[in-house]
């Protein structure tokens, strides 16, 4: 077991309700405890989220520690996936808060990845006008950046979490033995990410990511390194968002290869690529129409693209019409007065936000990107 030492807990330091990213392995077993010590929830009453994958190894650990600690703890199991990220997942467990009789003073908690974790965020957010959720995330992905920060939502069927609402956890608890059962191709998902905040700030994260030999699966990149991306991801994280909670500026460096990445997920059917993978290739194309704009280097790039390359993720746009991805582009959250804005890179470790991309540099890019 982990002792949690001052490095292991990373403050988002928002200046209403901060709150703690907990970093320890074995640290699930003991989420009872935690929530007493933390005194996150003044109410006794736990509506814990999952799927099957994951109430399946870790859904007892969970309601255990809880119930040991004194908390009325029950589990509600919704489907997995993508397609499942809907308003109707959404009601699924506002029925179970109905059944459980969560008050306002109640608690839901989020165990598993990304789309437990913005489903049941988003159903704290609403229920009853918004109770407390605590974020156990369960992936990769989740851990370095979907659990932080507070974005909660759903998919509309003509884009990504076009439904949604800021609502920050009371806590985030990352165990990271969870990802013992997850499938290889989920971390390297995960890995998307992590390569994301090297490219828009850590440029050592980047380097170190390129000396490992097999960053792929974990046990290339071994349990040392992990933690270390661990800490380094939700650090970067936390720092972004308590600096711009709400996304009025600087917050929207963390879509970093999600614009296109979003098109990606939306045109090509949620769940045909992983979030992780569509963000991949979004960082790739985006990184295209940098070159493209003259303020990348065709080097940077390319060292780029073999690093996510290396990481075992997707790098090739899919065959999509044009006029369809500029209109799916236009749909996107970040259009500001009809202006689309992206992120672009302009050196690894820098990025900049720009809104006066136009039409032609896109569809030139998208040509590039079929060549
Ligand atoms: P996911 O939640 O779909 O999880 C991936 C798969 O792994 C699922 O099948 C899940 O059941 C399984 N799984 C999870 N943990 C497991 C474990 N430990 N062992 C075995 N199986 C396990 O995908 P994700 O990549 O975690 O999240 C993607 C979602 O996160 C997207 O919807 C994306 O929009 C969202 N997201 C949100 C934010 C945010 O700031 N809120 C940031 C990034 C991504
Ligand atoms: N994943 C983008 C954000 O949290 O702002």
């Amino acid at each position: 077991m982990t002792t949690i030492t001052p490095s292991n807990r990373i403050r988002v330091d928002l200046e209403r309700n901060p709150y703690d990213v907990v970093i320890a392995a074995g640290h699930l077993a003991l989420i009872g405890d935690e929530l007493l010590r933390s005194g996150v929830t003044p109410g006794r009453r736990i509506l814990v989220i999952s799927n099957a994958d994951v109430a399946g190894p870790y859904g007892d650990i969970c309601l255990n520690s809880l119930r040991q600690a004194g908390f009325t703890a029950e589990l509600e199991v919704i489907e997995a996936g993508e397609s499942q990220k809907t308003p109707a997942t959404v009601a699924l467990i506002h029925d179970a808060a109905y059944r459980q009789k969560l008050e306002r003073s109640s608690l839901m908690v989020a165990l598993g990845g990304g789309v437990v974790g913005d489903m049941t965020g988003f159903a704290a957010a609403t229920w009853l006008r918004g109770i407390a959720v605590v974020q156990i995330p369960t992936t990769l992905l989740a851990m370095v950046d979907a659990s932080i920060g507070g974005k909660t939502g759903v998919n509309h069927p003509r884009g990504k979490n076009l439904i949604g609402a800021f609502h920050q956890p009371r806590l985030v608890l990352i165990d990271p033995t969870t990802l013992s059962t997850l499938p290889e191709r989920e971390f390297r998902a995960g890995m998307a990410e992590v390569i994301k905040y090297g490219v828009l700030g850590d440029t050592a994260l980047f380097d170190e990511l390129e000396r490992c030999e097999d960053p792929s699966c974990a046990a290339g990149v071994g349990e040392e390194r992990l933690a270390s991306i661990l800490k380094r991801s939700a650090a970067a994280k936390a720092k972004v968002v308590a600096a711009d909670e709400k996304e009025g500026g600087l917050r929207a460096i963390l879509n970093y290869g999600h614009t296109f990445g979003h098109v990606v997920e939306t045109l090509c059917g949620y769940g045909t690529w992983l979030h992780g993978e569509a963000v991949a290739i979004g960082m790739v194309a985006v990184g295209e129409l940098a070159v493209q704009r003259g303020s990348w280097s065709r080097a940077e790039a390319d060292r780029q693209q073999r690093l996510i390359a290396k990481c075992g993720l997707p790098t090739a746009w899919p065959d999509l019409d044009p006029s369809t991805v500029l209109q799916s582009l236009q749909g996107d959250k970040k259009v500001q007065n009809g202006r689309l804005r992206f992120v672009l890179p302009t050196t690894i470790g820098r990025v900049e936000i720009r809104d006066d991309v136009n039409r032609e540099q896109i569809l030139n890019c998208l040509k590039a990107l079929r060549a």
